[in-house]
């Protein structure tokens, strides 16, 4: 479907849940204070249903999200579900890889295609640090276990403060070209000064060609991060929520500019 801009909505993004097993410092995402009640957290039927009505609409790349997504219970249930909505030609998820080793494979053979796993640092001390108690051997495990059931390509997401040339951002980037895995890096954005930026080797950041909708958690599409708009699959109805988030998908981000970032997962 096209929106009013003439872009072709192509890709949903999916948060199926706002908790985390991490505690990134610069995160907001696994904050107690602010979880989600759980009678408001959709079910996967609402999930499916918006899903495939979504494909039917010309969604065509479909993201998997959280927080954690791995920490939703069932998670891979869900994977199969949507893998047999016809029409998906991307189907990928974004993880911190603490729980991957144990979902790779039942991952792959759900039907997902790919992942995207967080990797900011390759010191142990640092990584633990920096999700305050994360462990980095389960990451490498995690990684080598995706690499094994043919999850692929995997990248990295590497969040930087200023600049790819950090040290431990290059380590990362060793690391990555040893294992054959694609690094994307992620400027640092500040909560409180509200500074946003587009992901380096990613395709956000630009509205003029953005093709993204956004599903929360608790069943709220988010036509654009910036805009304060949203549309409640619950309230509205899906067919509704989603025609009219489509119609509403502004032609720049209120706080965009040249400074756009892309949230969570
Ligand atoms: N700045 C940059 N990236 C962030 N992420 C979460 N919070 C921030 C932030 N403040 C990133 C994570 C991960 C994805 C879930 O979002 O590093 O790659
Ligand atoms: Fe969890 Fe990712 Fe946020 Fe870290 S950045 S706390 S892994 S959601």
């Amino acid at each position: 479907m096209l929106d009013r801009f003439n872009r072709k909505i192509s890709y949903l993004r999916i948060s199926v849940t706002d908790r985390c097993n991490l505690r990134c410092n610069y995160c907001m995402c696994g904050n107690e204070f602010n979880f989600i009640k759980s009678d408001k957290i959709l079910s996967f039927e609402e999930i499916y249903e918006l899903t495939a009505k979504a494909v039917e609409y010309g969604i065509d790349k479909v993201r998997i999200t959280g927080g954690e997504p791995l920490v939703r219970k069932n998670i891979v249930h869900l994977i199969k579900l949507l893998a047999s909505i016809k029409g998906i030609k991307d189907f990928s998820m974004t993880t911190n890889g603490i729980m991957l080793f144990e979902f790779a494979e039942k991952l792959k053979e759900a039907g997902l295609h790919r992942i995207n796993v967080s990797l900011d640092t390759i010191d142990p001390d640092k990584y633990r640090e920096i999700t305050r108690g994360g462990e980095l051997k389960k990451v490498l495990e995690g990684l080598e276990a995706a690499k094994k059931a043919g999850l692929s390509p995997i990248k990295i997401n590497c969040v930087i403060r200023e600049s790819p040339d950090e040290i431990d951002a290059k380590k990362v980037a060793v690391f990555c070209h040893e294992k054959g895995f694609n690094i994307r890096y992620i400027r640092q954005m500040n909560i409180k000064e509200g500074k946003f930026w587009p992901v380096i080797g990613g395709e956000g950041g630009k509205c003029s060609s953005c093709s993204r909708l956004r599903l929360s958690s608790d069943g709220k599409i988010y036509p654009c991060l910036f805009s304060d708009k949203v549309f409640s699959i619950r309230e509205l109805g899906i067919e509704k929520a989603l025609k009219e988030a489509i119609r509403s998908k502004p032609k720049e981000g209120d706080r965009a500019g040249n400074e756009f970032y892309t949230l969570g997962g």
